[in-house]
């Protein structure tokens, strides 16, 4: 089963208008939530990023956080999601005769699926190696919008040279991975890039900020260049699907010791034990 706006339908009977937004122009925004044991986690704040990527966009939606939160318990119900998966939603700005502008009439369109996701807990255990790649996306990365060809191409160059992902740079400045954010360890404290037009404000990273200044970590909202994460004591990514995942190697250099570490394991130990796993 797909949830159609209010509708529970069956995958098959729900035809995609081909001047629905989303495919014409990516004229829309999507959030991933992470659903652990058949539990919701961090609902709250994937629908706060939700109404702000909506407004930044000005798509006004119909429906209220607490009725959404209610259609997406009834679509695991649904689809007996009762393991560990996600919910994947998009909100297109609606179907309308093909002009560039925002079209007169036409009302957001929300179409939302599960699927059953294992954590990748081999690679958070051993570690995976990434590449660097030109950030050639948009100035407004902040808005989790469907436009993710950017994106698309750096995964692609990454898995081409069998690595998990693509760290983006614009020029020197690392921004964040094609799908996750990106921080260093570097004598004991913890670098990202600040919350920015340049990057997705992550609810992971946004949660692993948090999980940094409860455990006194001295984490630092400030950009560093390639050399710099060249240079690292550890690496890591964050991301709902990876949760946080140690980079134990760049463009094919070791970080640090090649091996994920005591910063990153005490991360992930604390994401652990907030999300119940
Ligand atoms: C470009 C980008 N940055 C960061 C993230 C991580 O965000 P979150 O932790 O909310 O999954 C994602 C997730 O898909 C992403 O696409």
């Amino acid at each position: 089963m797909i949830l159609v706006d209010s509708s529970l339908v069956e995958r098959k009977d729900f035809g995609v208008d081909i001047e629905d937004r989303a495919y014409q122009f990516g004229d829309g925004v999507y959030e991933v939530i992470r659903v652990y044991g058949g539990k919701v986690f961090a609902m709250g704040q994937h629908l706060d990023r939700l109404w702000r990527s909506c407004a930044e966009l000005r798509m006004p939606l119909p429906f209220g956080k607490d009725e959404l939160a209610a259609r997406f318990g009834e679509l695991m119900k649904a689809n007996q999601l009762s393991g560990d998966g996600i919910i994947y939603l998009q909100i297109s700005r609606g179907v309308a005769p093909r002009v560039h502008q925002f079209p007169e009439e036409t009302r957001p369109l929300l179409v939302a699926y599960t699927r059953e996701v294992q954590r990748p807990l081999q690679a958070m255990e051993n570690g995976g190696s990434v590449i660097t790649a030109e950030d050639i996306r948009w100035l407004r990365c902040d808005i989790k919008s469907l436009n993710l060809l950017g994106n698309v191409l750096a995964k692609q160059a990454a898995v081409e040279k069998r690595a998990i992902e693509a760290i983006l740079h614009r020029g020197d400045t690392v921004t964040e991975g094609s799908s996750s954010n990106f921080f260093i360890v570097k004598e004991g404290s913890v670098y990202t890039h600040p919350l920015s037009n340049l990057i997705l404000g992550g609810i992971t990273r946004e949660i692993v900020v948090k999980l940094a200044e409860d455990l006194k970590l001295n984490l630092i909202q400030q950009a560093f260049t390639v050399d710099q994460a060249y240079g690292a004591d550890e690496a890591f990514i964050t991301s709902t699907i990876s949760e946080v995942l140690p980079i134990i190697s760049i463009d094919g250099r070791s970080i640090g010791s090649g091996a994920p570490g005591p910063v990153t394991r005490k991360l992930q130990r604390a994401f652990e034990e907030l999300a119940g796993l």
